[in-house]
């Protein structure tokens, strides 16, 4: 477990709502919305704060809430007991997901892989996790292409890393790094908010980390291509 993160997150837990529960969260209920209602099975939502999204969740389900920060999951205790469906929740770092392989159906994250400390390596326990085919959903900040927004973000990202998340991140790449499928992704706001829709490949060879599955011998491929965008 990352003590050093697990700190900055503390200290954040306190003025958490205020900060992004008036603004932020108002401007993106309705593409956040959208996104939650995709929701089906067993999920595991990593990250999951001070359950400002909780709101969004369709019913019914069996959920999953993890999160570094014992601050943030005190805050989230009341928002989980009201959610209509079975939620629970675990102090627990992506990075040692202890879940057997093939656990989840979907793992959501909201503003998730812009605080993980190494991104590529919580992606790839996220993957493991997953049922093969099972579907990654994420709303991320990340990095832009554009000038002048990359440079901008670039050069204010060490001081925005000091007290939160880091803003200049490709997690569209890291999601390909990590061994996903990209399925969909859709920009909220210029190319730096965004929805991405992965799906963890079923295993048409050998994967180290499901090596309890046989490889499936396959010649055509098994996803449509992405779509525009990617
Ligand atoms: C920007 S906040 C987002 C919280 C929530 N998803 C939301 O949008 O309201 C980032 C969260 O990631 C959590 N976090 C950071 N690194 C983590 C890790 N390695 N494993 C689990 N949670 C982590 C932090 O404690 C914090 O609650």
């Amino acid at each position: 477990m990352d003590a050093l993160t697990r700190r900055k997150w503390d200290r954040a837990a306190g003025a958490f709502d205020f900060i992004n529960g008036l603004g932020a969260e108002r401007r993106w209920w309705p593409v956040k919305h959208e996104f939650f209602s995709a929701m089906r099975g067993k999920v595991l939502f990593v990250a999951v704060g001070t359950g400002l999204d909780i709101g969004h969740f369709p019913p019914g389900l069996e959920i999953v809430g993890i999160d570094i920060s014992d601050k943030m999951l005190e805050k989230a205790r009341p928002r989980v007991e009201a959610y209509a469906g079975a939620m629970t929740l675990r102090h627990l770092d992506v990075h040692d997901l202890d879940y057997p392989a093939g656990t989840f159906d979907q793992v959501f994250t909201s503003c998730t892989f812009c605080s993980v400390t190494d991104p590529v390596r919580g992606l790839e326990a996220v993957r493991r996790v997953l049922k093969p085919a099972g579907e990654l959903h994420m709303f991320e900040h990340t990095g832009s292409r554009y000038f002048p927004f990359n440079a901008l973000l670039h050069l204010m990202n060490p001081i925005a890393r000091l007290t939160g998340p880091e803003i200049n991140r490709d997690t569209v790449d890291n999601v390909r790094r990590a061994g996903f499928d990209l399925v969909e992704v859709r920009h909220a706001f210029l190319d730096v908010v965004k929805t991405i829709h992965a799906v963890a490949p079923s295993p048409r060879v050998a994967d180290p980390l499901h090596p309890e599955q046989i490889p499936l011998q396959l010649d055509e491929p098994l996803l449509v291509a992405p779509s525009d965008g990617l």
